[in-house]
């Protein structure tokens, strides 16, 4: 795997060329961030546990015929993916309601929808990531109102896929964040990342046991938000990661 020219860089990700035109290549950085970037910090091998992460999930979604950019993992931390043009929308399922939920709405925390309750977000750090509807992805030129309707159909089937895998790992899927991008096309593909920062990933049968960035969100030290990413990735890849 060859990089080429840096094409972006975000708060845990850079995106680089590859020898294929349709392809990029995405190297996940060891930051960690919380609240829109305001709280930051470097965990040595984070990148590395999280993408790992993100391709044993996107291998689950590609194997369900749910359209993502994934294409190769290459340790310790690079994933080769279709070149996508990114939609600046985050697409939120809550299979059970926590976080945000509970501020915005009258809703109990562990209550639990079926199907998902699915929503939209803008990405827009100066509005604070404003949640959005299908008017909204219209009038903002991001879409048509059915393909606001495609997105959170397949957000609710990608929910649906990884919430019935890790349940065989004893690990409960509260909620997750996906966003789209769209393929040479015009097709609407699953990309970006998933894994322990963009999941609510609570333990089954421990009450309280999270394996998510949650962890890191409610303050707790660097050792043991690591200790969490690495838990996690033993789980589901039945493996000790590499660490360097
Ligand atoms: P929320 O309860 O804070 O709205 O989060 C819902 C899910 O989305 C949770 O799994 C965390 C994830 N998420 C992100 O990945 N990025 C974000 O910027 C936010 C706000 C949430
Ligand atoms: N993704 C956001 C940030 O990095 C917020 C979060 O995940 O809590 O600032």
């Amino acid at each position: 795997m060859k990089l080429g020219k840096k094409i972006s860089e975000g708060k845990t990700k850079i995106v680089y060329e590859s020898d294929n035109p349709n392809e990029v290549i995405l190297e996940f950085k060891d930051d960690i961030t919380a609240g829109d970037g305001l709280k930051h910090d470097i965990i040595k091998d984070k990148g590395y546990l999280n993408a790992a992460i993100s391709a044993e999930f996107f291998r689950i979604l590609n194997k369900k015929g749910i359209p993502t950019h994934f294409i190769e993992f290459t340790p310790p931390r690079f994933m080769k993916v279709k070149s996508l043009v990114m939609l600046p929308v985050e697409v939120v399922c809550r299979r059970i309601a926590a976080g945000h939920l509970l501020k915005r709405l009258p809703i109990k925390a562990g209550t639990n929808f079926k199907p998902g309750l699915v929503e939209l977000y803008y990405k827009d750090d100066e509005h604070h990531d404003p949640m959005i509807n299908e008017d909204h992805i219209r009038i903002l030129n991001l879409g048509t109102v059915d393909e606001a309707r495609e997105i959170k159909e397949i957000t609710v089937k990608v929910s649906d896929a990884l919430a019935e895998y890790l349940t065989s790992y004893g690990i409960v899927l509260a909620d997750l964040k996906i966003e789209f991008g769209r393929d040479k096309n015009n097709n609407l593909v699953v990309g970006d990342e998933i894994n322990g920062d963009s999941c609510r990933l609570w333990d089954e049968k421990i009450e309280g046991k999270i394996y998510d960035k949650d962890v890191y969100r409610k303050g707790a030290p660097l050792n043991k938000v690591k200790d969490t990413y690495i838990e996690l990735y033993k789980m589901l890849l039945k493996k000790d990661p590499k660490l360097g």
